[in-house]
């Protein structure tokens, strides 16, 4: 009688064992059937109860039936680890073929791209490149340029100003232009000098398709021994061509600006329509590309470059302008207004 109840226990324990779903269940079923207090326990405990001829069958069959759960539970926890491992290979699995999420690449401004070919190109050109500060003192921008307060040539640099009046005078600007660096420059270095001074310049202005208040400016200046306009012009060439193609040509028409004599203005033949005329130069055939000119000796002397032994050439070019017309782009504005789809282009 006693040993149904060891074949009836067995047909539980084995069902519920392969219903066993995960392995919580199955730690749950090792408590119930095999546990301290399980089910198989009473069983053996209550051998005490039976006479000594059903404790050898119930016993023997109940040791054998305990040996069995083991067994299986074992097996079954071999079969739950198996399982989930394969489903997990299954779900888990990483498509390398997959193409990757598209992702925002960062890169240079197209006035910095330009910059950095006009920088290249005056480099193996022999000149070193520096950099000097935006908020400037009236002494380098103006002063030393040979443009005194009142002078009427201040007017072709309308000024942000940065400090107060002070007797009718301020003294700290946001540079207009780059051409102080020739005067911090000579200050501490003597001749032979090649520089070319990438940076930014502000002109209290308001904007419009070809005007911006701030402007990225190239400036250089060469002073040696027996430098003229000719290598003035040949330095120039010798960038346009870099930049738009070896058959360019340069003009050079007189100008006036207070820091250099004589002054150019100088332009490049339209490389779009090799200087027939198109919508691209106005119809004119050229384009207005810097300023330039001799350094005026006044300035070479004041700097203790005596003027009899040296001369200087000096150019500086606004770079928004020129990346219009490099990149075919229609507005200056649009260069810093951040807009990716422009941006994006190059
Ligand atoms: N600094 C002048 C400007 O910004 C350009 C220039 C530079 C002219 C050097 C002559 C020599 O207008």
């Amino acid at each position: 009688m006693p040993n149904d109840a060891v074949t009836q226990l067995r047909t539980e324990a084995r069902k519920a064992l392969d219903a066993a779903p995960d392995q919580g269940a199955l730690d749950a079923w090792r408590v119930d059937f095999l546990g301290r207090k399980g089910r198989l326990t009473g069983v053996l405990r209550g051998l005490a109860d039976l006479s000594i001829e059903e404790k050898k069958t119930v016993g023997a069959a109940a040791n054998a039936l305990k040996l069995e759960l083991e067994e299986a539970f074992d097996a079954r926890a071999d079969t739950l680890r198996l399982a989930s491992l394969t489903k997990s290979i299954e779900t888990g699995r990483l498509d390398v073929t997959l193409p990757e999420r598209p992702h925002l690449q960062g890169g240079l401004h197209p006035v910095t791209q330009l910059s950095r070919k006009i920088l290249d190109a005056f480099r193996s050109m022999g000149f070193s490149i520096i950099e000097g500060p935006e908020v400037e003192l009236d002494h380098y921008n103006f002063e030393g340029l040979r443009i005194p307060a009142d002078h009427p040539a201040r007017d072709m640099w309308d000024t942000f100003w940065v400090d107060e009046e002070v007797d009718g005078r301020r003294s700290i600007l946001m540079r207009t232009h780059t051409s102080p660096m020739q005067i911090r420059f000579m200050e501490e270095h003597k001749p032979p000098i090649r520089i070319a001074v990438p940076g930014r310049a502000y002109r209290f202005e308001a904007t419009d398709t070809t005007h911006e208040w701030m402007m990225t400016q190239v400036e250089i200046l060469a002073v040696d021994e027996g430098l003229n306009m000719g290598h003035l012009k040949g330095t120039l060439l010798d960038l346009f061509r870099r930049l738009f193609g070896q058959e360019r040509q340069i003009r050079l028409q007189a100008s006036y600006f207070p820091f250099v004599e004589p002054g150019a203005e100088v332009a490049m033949d339209c490389y779009v329509c090799n200087g027939k005329g198109c919508q691209s130069c106005h119809g004119s055939g050229w384009i207005e590309m810097l300023g330039a000119g001799m350094v005026h000796p006044e300035i070479l002397d004041s700097m203790g470059i005596d003027s009899r032994k040296y001369t200087g050439f000096a150019a500086g070019m606004g770079l928004e302008r020129l990346a219009m017309q490099y990149y075919g782009v229609p507005d200056i504005r649009w260069w810093y207004q951040n807009d990716l789809r422009l941006l994006n282009q190059f």
